[in-house]
């Protein structure tokens, strides 16, 4: 993939304001959806997430494209008392929701919620121990310029952990997930009942579409090592459906 390709990825104009329409307009039932979507294995990822972490106990951590706050919540659980967790996403609405399930449950930590861009973060250089992010880069308009956010505000010795859908290289394996993928469009349209956003595809269209022309794997890899992360490298979830990468810096 050329160099240029692999800092852009999925672009089109307009697509920052596109991608906060559609993030408020599927907050509601996001968490219900990606249960579906990841036939219950997202949790079974986001605890390898946490190993990958190493020992975060009463660190400083910060989830950059939190959304509803699934992962912030394991890195609160994990890093327990005396820790920082901050969770910053573009969308005020999915923030909206992470806030309030936070209140019905039991952290050991009150999580910091923030509203702020991924590309731009708010956050002093070597600010914290540990990066993590899900399903977001595919949403960004520069993943290079993601991961380098990432890695500045981290501190030496710091790590970053990223979950990113992927695509399953074997052919067989390949074949039956093209059938599911269909399968989770069709079904996505009976909640956002394929209506457009910005005169764009629906939702779901583009949760499901949003992987092709998206780096992954060792193509992924290469952003992580130029964003500074020499020794980023990843793991294969799921027969490949995620990839997630470790870097530190
Ligand atoms: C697919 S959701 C993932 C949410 C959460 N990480 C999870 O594991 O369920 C992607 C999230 O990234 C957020 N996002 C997209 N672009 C962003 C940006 N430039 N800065 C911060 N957040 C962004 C969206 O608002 C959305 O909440």
């Amino acid at each position: 993939m050329a160099e240029e390709e692999l800092k852009k990825g999925n672009q089109f104009e307009g697509k920052e304001e596109y991608i906060k329409d559609v993030f408020t307009e599927i907050a509601d039932y996001y968490d219900e959806m990606n249960d579906i979507m990841s036939m219950g294995m997202v949790q079974g990822w986001h605890r390898f997430m946490m190993k990958k972490a190493g020992n975060i106990s009463g660190k400083r951590c910060l989830d950059v494209g939190t959304g509803t706050g699934e992962i912030a919540f394991h890195v609160a659980r994990t890093a327990g008392a005396g820790s920082t967790v901050v969770g910053v996403d573009i969308t005020p609405k999915m923030l909206e929701l992470a806030e309030r399930k936070e209140k019905e449950m039991d952290l050991p930590v009150k999580i910091d919620w923030r509203v702020g861009d991924a590309l731009k973060l708010e956050f002093e250089d070597g600010s914290f121990d540990l990066v993590t992010s899900g399903y977001m880069l595919r949403n960004v308009t520069d993943i290079l310029q993601a991961v380098s956010e990432m890695h500045r505000v981290l501190a030496p010795g710091g790590k970053v952990v990223v979950a990113e859908l992927s695509k399953p290289k074997n052919a067989v394996v390949r074949f039956f997930y093209n059938i599911y993928m269909k399968r989770v469009k069709r079904y996505g349209r009976k909640y956002d009942k394929g209506k457009s956003i910005d005169g764009r595809q629906s939702a779901y269209q583009w949760l499901t579409t949003s992987i092709e022309g998206f780096p992954y794997g060792e193509d992924m890899v290469k952003v992580f090592r130029k964003a500074g992360f020499e020794d980023a490298r990843y793991y294969v979830k799921s027969f490949g459906a995620v990839n997630i990468y470790v870097g530190t810096k």
